[in-house]
């Protein structure tokens, strides 16, 4: 039995002018070419830049009356972390025009699964000029499950990947209720993913910077691709997971404007 799905799936349910998120099927943690049975449900999110061009982030599984229901061009097809990728190559095929970009490691983990993706360009620290106005972004230091997490300015929507899960456990069946719940990664107080937790505490430096970029951001609402997001009170749910803003970060926040 799967997890019950965020109906209706591959819908696009907008958030905010411009930003949107599409919930899709549900998929199967796949661990040195074995399907097991841990079902989880996946969702990708849709911003509509400045110039017209929709940015995908973790497109979910290709389905031909999302990609008519969607606007053009579809321009670039995002990978935030090495896991988020496996539907890029469909849209691709559709969408020839569509930039595919790659998180770290991705390229050996496609071939290593025989995934047909080709990817054009890396993603940077930094934003790069095709979505720069919109769009921040920086990588949050999670070691080998390290991704990119990106801010939409004017809805002030912080967009996670695997960063922060937050799972409904009444949508898990069991076995996989009960270890979830084991985890601490559950709704309403969702948590950073587990494996992130021991590589961002040995890289306090990097992470001090990466979570004094968040706070600076301010966001109002947190998008996720598992479980519930959290729609509002972010201020709060960030403070919780991430911790306080540091010093430097508060004390910018006082500083007159120059
Ligand atoms: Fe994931």
């Amino acid at each position: 039995m799967g997890a019950s799905l965020y109906e209706p799936i591959n819908v696009y349910k907008p958030i905010a002018p411009d930003i949107g998120i599409v919930d899709g099927p549900c998929e199967y943690l796949t661990v040195a070419g074995v399907r097991l049975p841990l079902p989880f449900t996946t969702r990708m999110t849709v911003v509509r830049l400045t110039n017209g061009d929709l940015f995908l982030h973790s497109p979910i599984k290709f389905d031909e009356a999302l990609g008519n229901e969607l606007q053009r061009p579809i321009r670039h097809l995002v990978s935030p972390n090495q896991f988020h990728y496996a539907h890029i190559g469909e849209w691709s095929k559709v969408y020839p025009d569509a930039i595919t970009w790659a998180s770290p490691r991705v390229r050996q983990r496609a071939r290593a699964r025989h995934v047909d993706v080709t990817f054009m360009r890396d993603l940077d620290v930094n934003p790069p000029e095709e979505w720069r106005r919109d769009i921040d972004q920086t990588l949050f230091p999670g070691g080998y499950f390290k991704e990119f997490i990106f801010f939409h300015k004017a809805s002030k929507t912080l967009i996670l990947t695997d960063t922060i899960i937050n799972i409904e456990l009444d949508k898990m069946p069991e076995p996989w209720r009960t270890a979830t719940k084991l985890t601490g990664m559950y709704h309403p107080r969702g948590q950073m993913f587990f494996g992130m937790r021991l590589p961002l505490f040995l890289q306090r430096r990097k992470a001090k910077a990466v979570l004094a970029k968040i706070h600076s951001w301010q966001p109002e609402r947190v998008l996720l691709s598992h479980g519930r997001c959290f729609e509002s009170h972010s201020d709060e749910v960030i403070k919780r997971i991430f911790g306080e803003p540091p010093i430097e970060s508060k004390a910018s926040k006082l500083s007159p404007p120059r």
